[in-house]
C-alpha cells in the first residue's frame, strides 16, 4: 500500500493480478465497488486521454505545428515530453468526446473525469471538451497513474483566458494530495534524501531536464497538509525554491510555516529577481545550477533574519515585533533539538540572550497548546490528527533552558523557609512493611537528600543559610521562622526575607502549565508538595553530575594512558547512566 501508494483493496488487486490468484470480491458492499468501479473507470479515462492528446502531439499536423512547436520553442526535448507524457488538446472542441465516445467511454465518466463540461443552454444541453489549443501536463499520482490535467494557453498575451486550466476534483484527483512530479521525482528523491519544492509544472520539468530530478511542484498553491505527506514518505529534507518576486517570497514564507509544523527540514534558495525556476534552469548548466542551490541555499533563520530585517530596519518596535515573529516560528518546531539549535542561532545572529528567547518562544508553546487542545475538543472526527500540537517545554529541559546552579539552590532555600515544617508522604523503600509511606517533615526530607549524595551548594552564602537552618531547626525544632526572622547575621536575615517574598517561583524553569499548577495548589496538596521537592533535588543532581560528565570528557582528551582511558570511561559510563536515569525521572526524552 505505501509503495504504490494503494488503498487496501487496490493493493490486493494489484498483488492478486501479479500472482495469478482468484480474488472473491463479494465481501465489497455495494458502495465500496461503486466507488471503486469509479475509480478504476475514471483511471482509465484518464489514460486513455492521455495517450490521445500525446498522439495528437506527434501525429495530428495541428498538434505538431501548434503544441509541438511550442514545446519545442520552450527547449523541452522529447524524451523529456515523453518523461512527462505531455500532450496537445486540440482546437475543435469536441474531439476528445467524439474520439472517447467512440472507443466506448460514458458520457457519465466524461463529465465526472472533468474532461468535458457539460452546460445548459436555453433548454437544451451543451457538452465539450475542457481542454482545447492548449499543451497538456497529464498530472500523476504517487504510482505514476494519470489522474488530471493541467493545460497551458499558448499565448500568453491572452488576457481573457487563464494561462492554465486545471481538471476538477474528482475520485481520483483530490488536488491538495497531489504534487506535481511526485512519480517522476521519487526515485531521485530517496537516493538524494533531499526534494527541491517549486510552484510550477515548466519549473518541474526544466529542472528536470537539467538534470535536477529530485523536484516536485505545489502547483501554484499554497502547500497543503496532504501534499506534505506525500512528501515525507520520502525524505525529510525540502528545500523551496521560488521565484524571486515578492509574490514568491510571499509564497516561501507561507510554504515554510505548513513545512516547520511538520517537523521538516527546510531550507531556501530565493532566486535572482528576474528568474523563476524555470528560465534559470534553461540558462545555465548543471553544474551552474548546482553550485548556485549550495551557495545560496539558507535555512529558514537565516532566510527571515534577512527577510525581516530588511523589511524591519533600525525601528525598534518593528524589530521588536520581528523577533515575535521568528520566535513564533520555531516555536511550531516539534522537534525539541531543533528548537535549541535554532534559538542558539538566532540569538547569536539578532544579538538576544537565549533565555529570553526560549521565554518567549515557550510563551507561544503554551498559548498554542491551550487553544490547540481547546479546538480539538470542538472539531469533528475529520481533523488531522497528525497536526501536531506541540506541548510546551517541559521545565527541565535542561539542555534547552540554560539551567543557572544558584537559582536551582535558591529554589531548594525556598522550600525550606516556606515548607520547612510541612509533613509530606514519603515512600517507604521497606518492601515488608504495612504503610506505603510515611509522614515526613520537609526540611527533615530535604537534608536527608543532600547528606546522602553529600551536596554542597556551591553557593556560599546558600550554604551558610543552610547550615543555620539545621542548627535551628536540631535545637528549635517550632521555632524555625521566628529564629531566622531575628537573625543577627544582616545577610542571613534579609535572605530570609527575599525567600518569602518569592511568589511565584523565581527560575524561568518552571514555566509551565504543569508545574504551576501544583505550585497553585501546593498548600493543600502535599503529594505535589512532595514531587515538586524531588524534582528540585532531581535538577540540582543533574547539574551537579553533567558537570562531572564534562570534567570525565576533559580528562578523556587530555590522556593518553590506556589504563587512565579505560578507568575514566568506566566512571562516565557510571555518571552517564545516573544522568539518564534522571533525564528519565524529570520527563526529558533524548534522541
Ligand atoms: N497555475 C494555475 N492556474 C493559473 C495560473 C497558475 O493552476 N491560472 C498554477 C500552475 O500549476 C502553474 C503554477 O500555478 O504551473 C505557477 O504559475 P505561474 O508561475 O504563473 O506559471 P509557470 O509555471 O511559470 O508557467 P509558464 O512558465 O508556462 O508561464
Ligand atoms: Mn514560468
Amino acid at each position: 500500500m505505501k509503495h504504490e501508494n494503494y488503498s487496501y483493496v487496490e493493493a490486493l488487486r494489484y498483488l492478486a493480478k501479479k500472482y495469478n490468484i482468484e480474488i472473491q470480491e463479494s465481501a465489497q458492499t455495494s458502495e465500496e465497488l461503486k466507488l471503486l468501479n469509479e475509480r478504476e473507470a475514471l483511471l482509465s479515462l484518464s489514460t486513455f486521454a492521455c495517450e490521445f492528446f500525446s498522439t495528437i502531439l506527434y501525429e495530428n499536423e495541428e498538434g505538431k505545428s501548434v503544441g509541438l512547436s511550442y514545446l519545442k520553442e520552450r527547449g523541452f526535448t522529447d524524451s523529456t515530453i515523453d518523461v512527462f507524457q505531455l500532450g496537445y488538446a486540440p482546437q475543435q472542441r469536441d474531439s476528445l468526446l467524439n474520439y472517447a465516445l467512440k472507443k466506448g467511454y460514458t458520457l457519465d465518466n466524461l463529465e465526472k473525469s472533468g474532461l468535458i463540461i457539460v452546460k445548459q443552454k436555453e433548454g437544451s444541453i451543451l457538452r465539450y471538451d475542457r481542454f482545447s489549443e492548449r499543451v497538456i501536463f497529464p498530472i500523476h499520482n504517487f504510482s505514476g497513474k494519470v489522474v488530471g490535467f493541467g493545460g497551458r494557453i499558448l499565448t500568453s498575451k491572452d488576457k481573457n483566458h487563464a494561462k492554465y486550466i486545471n481538471s476538477p476534483e474528482s475520485a481520483i484527483y483530490h488536488k491538495s494530495d497531489i504534487l506535481y512530479g511526485i512519480f517522476q521525482a521519487k526515485n531521485a528523491i530517496k537516493k538524494a534524501d533531499k526534494c527541491y519544492l517549486v510552484e510550477g509544472y515548466t519549473d518541474v520539468i526544466s529542472l528536470y531536464q537539467a538534470g535536477i530530478e529530485n523536484v516536485v511542484a505545489s502547483s501554484g498553491t499554497s502547500l497543503t497538509q496532504g501534499q506534505i505527506k506525500q512528501l515525507t514518505k520520502l525524505t525529510n529534507n525540502i528545500t523551496i525554491l521560488y521565484d524571486g518576486d515578492s509574490a514568491g517570497i510571499d509564497a516561501a514564507v507561507r510554504a515554510v510555516g505548513m513545512l516547520l509544523k511538520e517537523n521538516l527540514n527546510i531550507r531556501i534558495i530565493i532566486l535572482p529577481p528576474t528568474e523563476d525556476p524555470d528560465s534559470f534552469a534553461r540558462n545555465n548548466d548543471r553544474q551552474q545550477i548546482v553550485d548556485f542551490f549550495s551557495d545560496n541555499e539558507k535555512d529558514f533563520i537565516q532566510f527571515k533574519i534577512n527577510l525581516l530585517s530588511k523589511e524591519a530596519g533600525k525601528d525598534p518596535i518593528k524589530k521588536a515585533e520581528f523577533i515575535n515573529q521568528i520566535a513564533a516560528d520555531i516555536a511550531s518546531i516539534p522537534d525539541i533539538i531543533k528548537v535549541s539549535l535554532f534559538v542558539k542561532q538566532c540569538s547569536s545572529l539578532l544579538g538576544i540572550s537565549e533565555p529570553i528567547l526560549f521565554r518567549t518562544i515557550n510563551k507561544i508553546r503554551i498559548k498554542n497548546y491551550k487553544e490547540g487542545s481547546n479546538e480539538k475538543v470542538n472539531e469533528s472526527q475529520e481533523v488531522n490528527t497528525n497536526s501536531t500540537i506541540n506541548k510546551p517545554l517541559r521545565p527541565i529541559y535542561a539542555e534547552l533552558i540554560p539551567l543557572n546552579l544558584s537559582d536551582v539552590e535558591k529554589e531548594i532555600l525556598f522550600l525550606l523557609v516556606n515548607y520547612g515544617s510541612a509533613l509530606i508522604y514519603v515512600p517507604t523503600e521497606n518492601k515488608q512493611s504495612e504503610e506505603k509511606a510515611l509522614p515526613m517533615r520537609v526540611d527533615q526530607f530535604i537534608f536527608n537528600n543532600l547528606d546522602s549524595d553529600t551536596i554542597q551548594l556551591e553557593t556560599p552564602l546558600y550554604q551558610q543559610f543552610i547550615n543555620i537552618y539545621a542548627d535551628i531547626a536540631e535545637k528549635y525544632p517550632n521555632e524555625i521562622v521566628n529564629q531566622l526572622k531575628n537573625h543577627p547575621d544582616k545577610n542571613i536575615f534579609s535572605l530570609y526575607l527575599n525567600l518569602v517574598d518569592i511568589k511565584p517561583l523565581p527560575s524561568p524553569l518552571w514555566e509551565s502549565p504543569q508545574i504551576k499548577s501544583f505550585i497553585n495548589t501546593i498548600d493543600n496538596n502535599k503529594a505535589k508538595l512532595h514531587e515538586y521537592i524531588v524534582r528540585c533535588l532531581h535538577v540540582l543532581r543533574l547539574i551537579k553530575l553533567r558537570a562531572i560528565r564534562e570534567k570525565h570528557e576533559q580528562e578523556l582528551n587530555n590522556t593518553s594512558e590506556i589504563e587512565d582511558i579505560s578507568m575514566i570511561l568506566k566512571k562516565l559510563v557510571d555518571v552517564i547512566k545516573v544522568i539518564n536515569e534522571i533525564e528519565k525521572a524529570l520527563g526529558v526524552t533524548y534522541r
